[in-house]
């Protein structure tokens, strides 16, 4: 039977290469975030009047919020424009957990480390009067639904 020998040499060698492979891994996790897969796009929900004016309502699954201002009903993602976190709905904006950027509930930012608005998504009324809300579709922020 052959005996294998490791020098000090062969040891530190190996150390290394192993203490290497950990930071590397660890650099690779804090870069490879993925942003947080939406399984459903798309929601019917509620009749468009459930919704009280200056309310902020979640889409379920959380990755969309449903505002109604004096114009009506609108929806932005809740998938921050930094990294991909989902926001969450505090007071009177929108919180990023994870890095801290906020968001007026119009979407527009108040501070970073985001630098682009949370994107308006499709609102529309299905033909039994329900709201739909479809995550994939982007529309101008100045878009809402008109609530009777
Ligand atoms: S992912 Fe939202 S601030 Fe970084």
């Amino acid at each position: 039977m052959k005996r294998i020998t490791f020098s000090r040499r062969n040891v530190l060698q190996i150390s290394l290469s192993l203490s290497g492979l950990l930071v590397l891994n660890s650099v690779r996790k804090f870069l490879g975030y993925q942003e947080p897969a939406v399984q459903t796009s798309q929601w019917t929900l509620d009749v468009p009047e459930a919704y009280a004016p200056g309310s902020v309502t979640a889409v379920p699954g959380g990755h969309g919020w449903i505002v109604r201002d004096a114009g009506g009903l609108y929806a932005v993602t809740a998938v921050c424009t930094h990294l991909g976190c989902l926001v969450n709905h505090e007071a009177d904006a929108f919180t990023c957990p994870c890095h801290g950027s906020r968001f007026r509930v119009d979407g527009s930012v108040l501070h970073g480390p985001a630098l682009q608005a949370l994107p308006h998504v499709a609102l529309s009324r299905t033909a039994e009067g329900l709201l739909r809300v479809d995550l994939t579709q982007q529309v101008a922020a100045t878009e809402r639904l008109a609530v009777g």
